[in-house]
């Protein structure tokens, strides 16, 4: 990485902001050491939550951390802007309390009401903090704006059903941020891969930005839509009922919206088997990769994509090593088809 910006700085090339960034992490924070104890965690992204997960430290030196939140004390907003205003970014977890207590929460709440009105809609408030990420990644304006109209237009055709109206009140709610919040990602994320395999029409987007959004919401609630991000063995230890509902949120939903004129078949198949063709991890079916259509490959890999973000806490360095994963994962079958423009379009994020 080092390297690589010299070299840039050398021969005048442009160094990818996702470079600029890691670089910056690195030379603020030290490289990751696979000892270390503490893990750097956005102030951003703890200005999200509504209570300190667990204690955050500030780093004194290469080997000092001294404690300034206790865990499950409310979130101090103005001390963290605060922190934010002396260009301190980041602060620290001990690395086991960020395996077995931020994790949740991470994927639970992008957004806390701290940071908003109330009378804010759940679209912008989600948007605010996920378009800097975006940005961040150095993904173009205008894209976002794209998807951002798509989505708009597309929620307000939908919301004209009574029922599909219902269906879209699980967004609103601060515990239903991770809901919208992947949702949206999923939405962005496929346009990229679509653009890439040379099928982003206005077709393909609305079928994109329509399945992004509804995908999920056969969970009752944004609160149970958190188990999202579980893996097949955690969702058989849940109680029964819970297991059931996470199981067949996809299909259940697909079901319900059969009848809707509005929702094409295409979508109706994604939002059925958007947790299918990742071998044994595949549910609830364990459709084969073989059998999943290439519209459904785009939005699988999109969407493990968003949720893996939430599970690194957006932090820059993981990013790559959370796309070879989507990729090594989706490389079987019909996703074949579309790993080239899926590394393609996240190419920059190296
Ligand atoms: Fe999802
Ligand atoms: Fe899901």
């Amino acid at each position: 990485m080092v390297n690589r910006l010299k070299r840039c700085l050398v021969f005048k090339e442009e160094p990818k902001r996702i470079e600029l960034l890691s670089f910056l992490f690195d030379e603020l924070y030290g490289k990751e050491d696979p000892n270390q104890e503490f893990i750097p965690i956005n102030i951003n992204l703890i200005l999200t939550l509504s209570r300190n997960p667990c204690h955050f430290y500030i780093k004194i030196t290469e080997k000092r951390f001294l404690k300034l939140f206790i865990e499950d004390d409310e979130i101090n907003v103005s001390k963290l802007k605060g922190y934010q205003e002396k260009d301190v970014a980041y602060l620290y977890v001990l690395k086991d309390d960020f395996y077995s207590k931020c994790n949740d929460l991470f994927r639970g709440s992008l957004i806390s009401k701290n940071m908003h009105t109330e009378n804010e809609d759940f679209v912008q408030k989600a948007n605010q903090v996920i378009h800097s990420f975006l940005i961040d990644f150095g993904i173009s304006q205008s894209l976002i704006k794209e998807v951002h109209q798509v989505i708009d237009e597309s929620l307000k055709e939908l919301s004209k059903d009574n029922e599909i109206n219902d269906l879209l009140l699980k967004f609103k709610g601060n515990e239903s941020m991770f809901l919208y919040g992947h949702s949206y990602l999923t939405s962005v994320f496929c346009t990229m891969v679509a653009e890439k395999k040379g099928w982003k029409t206005m077709k393909t987007l609305q079928a994109f930005a329509v399945a992004s959004m509804l995908h999920d919401l056969g969970f009752s609630s944004g609160d149970t839509a958190k188990y999202e991000t579980n893996t097949l063995k955690e969702i058989e230890n849940c109680p029964k009922t819970l297991r059931e509902e996470i199981l067949n949120h996809g299909p259940r939903l697909a079901e319900q919206l059969s009848n809707k004129t509005k929702i094409s078949e295409d979508v109706l198949k994604i939002i059925a088997h958007h947790h299918e063709g990742k071998g044994e991890e595949s549910y609830p079916r364990n459709i084969s990769s073989l059998h999943i259509s290439q519209m459904e490959c785009i939005f699988n890999m999109s969407h493990e994509f968003s949720v893996g973000l939430y599970a690194i806490a957006f932090n820059p360095r993981k990013i790559r090593p959370l796309i070879d994963k989507v990729v090594d994962r989706y490389s079987t079958g019909n996703y074949k088809a579309i790993i080239n423009a899926f590394k393609d379009a996240f190419s920059d994020f190296q």
